[in-house]
C-alpha cells in the first residue's frame, strides 16, 4: 500500500446541504439497509411502480451447487411503462432523451416523453407484426441513435429480452451473439457515423447472418440513406416501412419481477463471452436508485453519460436509469475527439449538462490535447463529474477536477461491472470525502469483503490488501449466465465459497476506502473495454500461420491497457512485417476494432510449467518492460525460452 499522503475532497456544505444525502444520511441509511435489507428495499422497491405490488423482498441464496437469486419475486411491472407512461402526467412535454450527432451541425435533437411513447410503441408494433412475443429474443447492432434506445425500450414494453451487440464489434462476434440468444430479430442500421467515418453495419449483418444457424430476420434503420449493398427478400425488412401505417399505441405486457430484461455479452476468462442475464424488477430499482444518488440527480437536470448502449453502462445510465427518474438523458453519436477534442465540452455548454460521465481514458485522451479545449467553454452548468470502466489515476482524477470541475465540482469514481447491474463501489457527491484514485464507499445494500487470494479468509479492518468480494445480494445483481446456471456459479461462487467474487484486487484504507488494483483473471481493460486475453487468442490461433498465441495487457497511457500479442508460428511460416500486419487486420476483423493488437512479438516457445501450463506472470513482466522483476521462475519447463523473449521484447 502506498505510503504517501493521499489528498482528501470533502463534500462542500452548500453541496451536501442540497443534496439526495449527505454524509448523515448515507451513514444512516447504509447501517439500515445492511440491518435489514428486507426493510430497505421493501420501502425503496417502492420508487418503481408495480402493476401488483410485491410482498416478498429477498430471496437469495449464494450457496455453491444452490444459488439462486430473486428480488421482489411476486410483484409484476413493466420496464417500459415506468420509463415512459408514468412520466406522461407531470412531464409530458419535457425532453427524455436529447440527440446528439456525429457531425457538429447543430440537428441535435430534443425528443418529448411524450414522442418517445409514440416511438417505442410504435417499434413495439413493428416487433410484433415480425412475430416477436413474450420471451423472444432480440439482437439490437445500432449505432448511438435514439432508435436504440426505442428498440430497447420497446421489447421491454413487449417482454421480448433484447442482447445489445456493440456496434464495433466484427460480424464473427455478431453471429456469436445471435447464435448464443437464438435471436428472432436482428436490428441494424444502413450505416453507423462516428468521427465522420461510416461503419457498414448492414453489411457486417449480413455477413454475420451466414453463420447464423436458425431463422431470424433483419430489420434497419435508416441513418445514413446512401442505399445498401445487398437486400435479402423476406429476411431484410426497413424499420420505416414497417412503421408506416402502424398504431402508436401498445399496451405494456404484464411481466414478473424475475423475467429476464436483457442479456448482455461479457468477456472473462475463458473464450467464449458470457450471456450476463438481467432481469426486471430489480435492476430497474437498483439502477434508477443510483442514478440519483449517485450522481445526485435532481429534476429539471441535464444529465450525460459518452458510453454506448452496447455496454452495461449505456444500458444501466443511459437508458434505464435515467428514464425510470424521469431525467433528461444525452445520447451522443460521435466521439469526444470529433471534429476536435473541444466536442464534449461543447456538447456541455449547448444543452447545459448538470452531470457528466465518462471513462479515464477518454479524460486521458483529452488532457493530452491541452487544457484550451476545455476553457474555451462555459462549463458552469456542471454539478457533478463521473468515471467508470477502470481505475483512475491520480493525474487524470486531477485534471479532470481543476480544468472540468474548476475544482468544484465533485467527482464519483464508480466501480462496477456488467454482472452487477448498477454502481457497487462510488461516493455520493454529497456525502463522501473522495480521493483521487479511490472509489471510496459501499453503495446501500452492498456487503464488500476483502478476501486474502489464497486462503479466501476474510480480511477484516483497515489497510488490508487482497481480492474483493460481495458477501450478499443486491436487487441489481446478475441472475445468470443465458442458458447455462452453472457456469454462473462456477464462475462466480466457486472459488470462494458463499460470496460472490468479483474478479478484482482491492486494498482497503484505514478510513475504509476502497481502492480497485484491477482485474485478477484473464481479462484485460482496453479504454474501458473489457475484453479477455482469451478471446484474442483464439482470433490469433484461427489463423493459418498461427501455431500458438498469448496475450496479455501492458501498461498504456492512454488506453489504460494495451494488447500484446505473444506469437508462435506453424512450421513452414517465417515471421515478417507484412505477416505481422496481416495478424493485426485478422483480430480486428474477427473481434472489431477494439481488440487490435499494440504488439506482436513472434515466440518461438512461450514459458511454460511442466505441465504445459503458461506462465502468463513472466509475459506481463516482459511485457511490461519489467523483465528484471520475473520472481519465481524455478518452475519453467524451458528457462532459456524466457531468455530470447526478453532479448525480442518490443514495449522498451
Ligand atoms: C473495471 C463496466 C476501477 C473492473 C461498468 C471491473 C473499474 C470491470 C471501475 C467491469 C472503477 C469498472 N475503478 N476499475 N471505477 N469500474 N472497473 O463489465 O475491473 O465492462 O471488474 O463494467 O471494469 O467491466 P464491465
Amino acid at each position: 500500500m502506498s505510503e504517501h499522503k493521499v489528498e482528501t475532497h470533502p463534500p462542500s456544505d452548500e453541496f451536501a446541504r442540497n443534496a439526495h444525502a449527505d454524509h448523515a444520511t448515507y451513514e444512516k441509511m447504509y447501517a439500515d439497509s445492511i440491518a435489514d435489507p428486507d426493510a430497505f428495499w421493501g420501502e425503496h422497491g417502492k420508487r418503481v411502480d408495480w402493476i401488483k405490488p410485491f410482498s416478498k423482498v429477498k430471496n437469495t441464496d449464494f450457496t455453491y451447487g444452490q444459488v439462486d437469486i430473486k428480488w421482489f419475486e411476486d410483484g409484476t411491472l413493466n420496464v417500459a411503462s415506468n420509463c415512459i407512461d408514468r412520466h406522461l402526467k407531470d412531464r409530458a412535454d419535457q425532453t427524455a432523451i436529447i440527440w446528439v450527432p456525429d457531425e457538429d451541425d447543430g440537428s441535435d435533437q430534443h425528443i418529448s416523453y411524450q414522442q418517445l411513447h409514440a416511438h417505442v410503441c410504435n417499434f413495439a408494433n413493428v416487433l410484433k407484426k415480425m412475430g416477436v412475443g413474450r420471451g423472444d429474443r432480440v439482437v439490437i447492432y445500432l449505432p448511438m441513435i435514439p432508435q436504440a434506445a426505442y428498440a430497447m425500450l420497446a421489447c421491454a414494453r413487449i417482454g421480448a429480452i433484447h442482447s445489445v451487440v456493440f456496434a464495433g464489434f466484427s460480424p464473427d462476434a455478431l453471429s456469436q451473439r445471435v447464435n448464443g440468444s437464438k435471436a428472432k430479430v436482428v436490428i441494424t442500421a444502413d450505416g453507423g457515423p462516428r468521427g465522420g467515418k461510416v461503419t457498414d453495419l448492414k453489411g457486417n449483418t449480413d455477413r454475420a447472418m451466414e453463420k447464423v444457424e436458425h431463422d431470424a430476420k433483419v430489420l434497419v434503420v435508416k441513418r445514413v440513406g446512401d442505399g445498401v449493398r445487398n437486400w435479402v427478400e423476406g429476411r431484410d425488412h426497413w424499420l420505416h416501412e414497417m412503421e408506416d401505417g402502424i398504431g402508436d399505441t401498445c399496451e405494456p405486457e404484464e411481466m414478473g419481477a424475475e423475467d429476464p430484461l436483457f442479456i448482455l455479452y461479457t468477456s472473462g476468462s475463458t473464450g467464449q463471452p458470457k450471456g450476463v442475464v438481467h432481469t426486471t424488477g430489480g435492476y430497474l430499482v437498483y439502477a434508477s436508485m443510483t442514478h440519483q444518488y449517485t450522481f445526485d440527480y435532481h429534476d429539471g437536470d441535464v444529465y450525460w453519460c459518452t458510453a454506448d448502449v452496447g455496454w452495461v453502462t449505456g444500458h444501466s445510465y443511459i437508458v434505464y436509469g435515467p428514464l425510470a427518474n424521469g431525467a433528461t438523458t444525452v445520447m451522443f453519436e460521435g466521439v469526444p475527439t470529433y471534429p476536435d477534442a473541444g466536442r464534449c465540452w461543447k456538447i456541455v455548454e449547448d444543452h447545459k449538462v448538470a452531470q457528466f460521465y465518462t471513462a479515464p481514458t477518454g479524460i486521458r485522451a483529452l488532457m493530452g490535447k491541452g487544457n484550451e479545449f476545455v476553457e474555451k467553454h462555459d462549463l458552469s452548468s456542471l454539478k457533478v463529474l463521473g468515471t467508470v470502466g477502470e481505475p483512475i489515476n491520480p493525474e487524470a482524477w486531477n485534471w479532470y477536477n481543476r480544468i472540468v470541475g474548476r475544482g468544484k465540482t465533485p467527482i464519483v469514481d464508480t466501480w462496477w461491472q456488467t454482472e452487477t447491474g448498477g454502481h457497487m463501489l462510488t461516493p455520493l457527491p454529497g456525502a463522501t470525502t473522495t480521493k483521487p484514485g479511490s472509489a471510496t464507499k459501499p453503495f446501500f445494500g452492498v456487503k464488500p469483503v476483502v478476501l486474502e487470494p489464497e486462503s479466501g479468509e476474510v480480511l477484516e479492518g483497515g489497510d488490508v490488501e487482497g481480492v474483493l468480494a460481495i458477501a450478499d445480494s443486491w436487487p441489481g445483481q446478475m441472475r445468470t449466465v443465458y442458458g447455462d446456471h452453472e457456469r454462473f456459479m462456477n464462475t462466480y461462487f466457486q472459488q470462494y465459497k458463499g460470496f460472490y467474487f468479483t474478479e478484482d484486487g482491492c486494498t482497503r484504507d484505514a478510513d475504509g476506502d476502497y481502492w480497485i488494483t484491477g482485474r485478477v483473471d484473464d481479462v484485460i481493460n482496453v479504454s474501458g473495454h473489457r475484453m479477455g486475453t482469451a478471446e484474442v487468442e483464439s482470433a490469433l490461433v484461427a489463423h493459418d500461420a498461427v501455431s500458438e498465441a498469448a496475450v496479455v495487457g501492458v501498461p498504456h497511457e492512454v488506453k489504460g491497457q494495451g494488447i500484446y500479442c505473444y506469437v508462435s508460428l506453424m512450421a513452414g511460416h517465417e515471421p515478417s512485417e507484412e505477416l505481422k500486419q496481416e495478424l493485426v487486420g485478422w483480430v480486428r476483423n474477427e473481434i472489431g476494432p477494439i481488440a487490435k493488437p499494440d504488439f506482436i512479438q513472434w515466440a518461438p516457445g512461450l514459458p511454460k510449467t511442466r505441465s504445459g501450463k503458461i506462465m502468463r506472470r513472466i509475459l506481463r513482466k516482459v511485457a511490461a518492460n519489467e523483465h528484471d522483476q520475473l520472481g519465481d521462475t524455478s518452475t519453467l519447463a524451458e528457462p532459456e525460452v524466457v531468455d530470447d523473449l526478453i532479448e525480442n521484447r518490443l514495449n522498451k
